[in-house]
């Protein structure tokens, strides 16, 4: 192998930047020329690269975003895109590549690796942590700590009014975000893609939560949680079966997915950017690198994409403890 492509795909996550610097430096370390493919796929099709040396990537270890510029491509779930994008890297030399992203961008990688037997690595970045195959995605680190930040806040303000608050989070299939920001923030309910709390138990556990003389309640719901109702409409629930709060909603957003990263995902996506070029160099390929107790780890695509990244049941109980 002897230029190695590196692109990040789909939804940003912090860290991503440390993970590129961390693969053009491994590189440059072995004596590899690396590439920078700008947005995701979109640009491999496009050719939109650029050879990046290890200076190159200075000062980006704590920037948040991906300097690289990310996208998600429909054309590369296309055959056709697929074929102009393999050509592009074929005419500039690279003969394999890190790809940086979720599990819509690995299955990206792992088709274009069936069709033209073509070396591909995978490194998990996304806020989600929703990725099998690793106890840590890039980026939930440091979105836990952005969002335990901002409940806090958030509770200052509900406590001085005496407020309920719902507070939408991100994860759309998974609830790692709102189960463990919900406990690290102290939150008095916390619902999740992954079980149904239901409306009944809601109420009555707010109701509790009132009797047992708490001035504010804070309320952690997951973008995809099994209740089936946005935020908004938990208000409206709240507000017409318990005259005893007042209500007021709070949806992040997109802030959760910005900011510097924290140490722990610098120092992981370092070691996620050097197992991945130095597995390409000793011949392997159709892997993701992740991290299980604390030793880096590869698992073949398909099984980190059909796989299903699981939520700890017993922060549920201990939140059911903490909310007594
Ligand atoms: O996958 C990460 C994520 O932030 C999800 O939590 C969220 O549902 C989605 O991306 C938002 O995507 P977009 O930035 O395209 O709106």
């Amino acid at each position: 192998i002897k230029k190695i492509g590196v692109l990040t795909s789909g939804g940003d996550a912090p860290g991503m930047n440390a993970a590129i610097r961390s693969v053009v430096r491994a590189c440059a370390f072995h004596d590899i020329k690396c590439y920078g493919i700008y947005r995701g796929y979109e640009g491999m099709i496009d050719g939109d690269f650029v050879e990046m040396d290890a200076r190159s990537v200075k000062g980006i270890i704590n920037k948040g975003g991906t300097v690289l510029k990310s996208a998600r491509s429909n054309k590369f779930r296309t055959k056709e895109g697929r074929q102009i994008a393999y050509d592009k890297l074929r005419e500039a030399g690279i003969d394999a590549f890190v790809v940086i992203g979720g599990d819509g961008s690995f299955t990206g990688a792992m088709i274009f690796n069936q069709e033209f037997n073509f070396p591909v690595m995978g490194i998990p970045g996304t806020i989600d942590n929703d990725i099998y195959g690793t106890t840590h995605t890039l980026g939930y680190d440091t979105a836990l700590n952005t969002v335990v930040d901002v409940i806090d806040k958030i509770r200052d303000t509900a406590s001085s009014h005496n407020r309920l608050f719902f507070i939408e989070v991100m994860g759309r299939d998974v609830g790692h975000i709102a189960l463990n920001v919900g406990i690290g923030a102290g939150a008095e309910e916390i619902l999740i893609p992954e079980e149904d709390l239901g409306l009944d138990r809601l109420v009555e556990s707010l109701r509790r939560s009132k009797a047992s003389g708490k001035s504010s309640s804070i309320v952690i719901v997951a973008e995809g949680d099994k209740i089936g109702k946005s935020v908004f409409e938990l208000k409206d629930y709240v507000d017409e079966n318990m005259a005893e709060y007042e209500v007021r909603v709070s949806v992040l957003g997109h802030m959760q997915r910005g900011g510097s990263p924290s140490c722990f995902d610098r120092v992981l996506a370092s070691r996620m950017g050097v197992k991945a070029v130095e597995s390409l160099i000793t011949g392997k390929s159709n892997y993701m690198v992740g991290i299980k107790n604390d030793v880096m780890d590869l698992t073949p695509f398909d099984q980190a994409v059909k796989g299903k990244s699981k939520i700890n049941m017993e922060l549920l109980r201990v939140s059911d403890i903490m909310s007594i």
